[in-house]
């Protein structure tokens, strides 16, 4: 508990809610008509994907898969897969939902991955980025929010499997 006193206030469960509106509004724009597979990288991202899954108007189809590159605040650098994706992704629309890019090795991993299969479409989505210079050989199609080298917690992420319980976002002093 003691930890929770630690926590900065960094973008509130307010403007996180009205911002997945805005994105689920824009997603249903991008695919009236269609039928895409949202894509959960596991674990951070359940939460946002859960509340924007909710704010679309179209129908839409979900499936996760479990990466794992960090280790307490460090990237190691590689990535493993703790469980895959189980639906066929053939001829689908695809949206990716992610928590957080940071170095962007956890999407390239991802999309390599998918790369491989002949799907219709790919979009990225992500709630958080963080606002350095990277030369992503991917376009992020949808960013919730900009953060700056801090690492944050809360919303779905976590340090060391902790506080992803927490509906705002804080930074981990
Ligand atoms: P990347 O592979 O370096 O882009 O890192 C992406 C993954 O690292 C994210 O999906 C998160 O799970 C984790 N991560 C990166 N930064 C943070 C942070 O500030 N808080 C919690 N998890 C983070
Ligand atoms: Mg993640």
């Amino acid at each position: 508990m003691n930890d929770l006193k630690k926590m900065k206030l960094k973008i509130s469960s307010k403007k996180i809610k009205k911002r997945v509106e805005q994105i689920g509004l824009e997603l249903s724009q991008e695919y009236e008509q269609e039928n895409p597979i949202f894509i959960g990288v596991l674990n951070g991202s359940f939460m946002f994907l859960s509340d924007l899954i909710r704010a679309l108007s179209i129908e839409c189809e979900i499936s996760f898969l479990q990466l794992k590159s960090y280790d307490g605040k460090k990237s190691t650098g590689s990535v493993d897969i703790i469980k895959d994706f189980d639906a066929s992704l053939k001829n689908r629309h695809v949206v990716i939902v992610e928590d957080i890019i940071d170095t962007g090795t956890t999407l390239k991993f991802l999309l390599n991955k998918i790369n491989e299969i002949p799907i219709k479409s790919i979009r990225i989505v992500t709630l958080l980025i963080r606002d350095i210079e990277r030369p992503f050989e991917f376009t992020i199609d949808h960013i919730g929010f900009e953060i700056s080298q801090e690492f944050v917690v809360g919303y779905g992420l976590d340090y060391n499997q902790k506080f992803r319980h927490l509906d705002s976002i804080y930074v981990l002093e």
